[in-house]
């Protein structure tokens, strides 16, 4: 059971440093992103972008898990979002669809616009890959600056195996991560493990989980040891040359929502929910 009213992502700010930890707060949905825990990530994002204070942000799972991705209950079957409710998200895309929105629709054009902004914000984010980090789990740690995982992180593209197309991160992941890997993973839905993480590009570091913390400290140590402005300048250069157009990124969002609502999705996604497709 999912504790009421407890906040979906987290924010915890150290007194001693300019560093703010987020943290995915459903450990027992393995932290999928809903709505709502998405609408909390943005509003974060959005404000830690013109934070001139923060200067490096960690971006981490509750209990033991990075992300598991989308939501995929919600995508299947929640309730249709009123388009006001998404006008701050200012998704020009999602401003041109007809009220309300299907909540299949926004939930993965927040995941990609979420990897957008943690691309461009101006601290460095710190990915932590630990337990698991799927789909736009996956996509997200892409997008951090840094990763240290741990020995026990799974990383998993699954959407094939769901039966529908992996489109929705493709532009972020081809850009992003070693091609053979990363074809051979998507086609065959197959998890990986730390070290092969490694080798796609997805983390950096790779330590024993009881190292973790440890080296996230010296990572952190690090960073705050650099000229700030130099730190953010170098990560705004590798940024523009990493992040797809916006007509890449809605090509993308639209070719996975009819995908995502084929026959062949619908009933991949009641598979993994052990139900009848409806
Ligand atoms: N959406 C909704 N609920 C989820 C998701 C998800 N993406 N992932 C896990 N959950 C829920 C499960 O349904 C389960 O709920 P329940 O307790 O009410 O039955 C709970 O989280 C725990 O999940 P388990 O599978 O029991 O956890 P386990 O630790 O064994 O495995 C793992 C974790 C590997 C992440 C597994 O849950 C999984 O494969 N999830 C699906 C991941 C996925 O395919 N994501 C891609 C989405 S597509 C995209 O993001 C573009």
């Amino acid at each position: 059971m999912e504790p009421k009213n407890a906040p979906l992502v987290l924010i915890e700010r150290e007194t001693a440093a300019p560093v703010e930890t987020i943290k995915f707060n459903r450990p027992e949905k393995r932290n999928a992103l809903s709505f709502d825990a998405l609408r909390a990530l943005h509003r974060e994002l959005r404000r830690l972008a013109t934070d001139r204070e923060i200067r490096v942000v960690l971006l981490r799972g509750a209990g033991g898990t990075f992300c598991a991705g989308m939501d995929l209950r919600e995508a299947s079957a929640g309730a249709p979002v009123p388009r006001d409710a998404l006008r701050e998200f200012e998704i020009p895309s999602l401003e041109r669809e007809p009220d309300p929105v299907p909540v299949a629709r926004v939930v993965p054009r927040l995941v990609q616009e979420a990897i957008l902004r943690v691309k461009f914000l101006p601290q460095i984010v710190l990915g932590v890959a630990e337990g698991a980090a799927y789909g736009g789990g996956a996509g997200l740690l892409s997008a951090c600056d840094l990763v240290a995982a741990s020995d026990d992180f799974r990383a998993g593209f699954s959407e094939v195996k769901l039966g529908f197309l992996p489109a929705l991160l493709e532009p972020f992941l081809s850009r992003a991560l070693a091609p053979k890997l990363l074809y051979e993973l998507v086609l065959t839905s197959r998890p990986i493990d730390a070290k092969t993480a490694r080798e796609l590009g997805l983390v950096g570091s790779v330590v024993p989980k009881d190292r973790l913390e440890a080296e996230i400290q010296t990572l952190v140590e690090t960073l705050l040891a650099r000229n700030p402005d130099v730190l953010a300048e170098t990560k705004r250069l590798f940024a523009k040359k990493t992040a797809p157009t916006p007509n890449e990124v809605d090509a993308a969002w639209k070719i996975h929502c009819e995908s995502f609502e084929s026959e062949s999705g619908r009933r991949g996604v009641a598979r993994f929910f052990g139900e009848k497709s409806r």
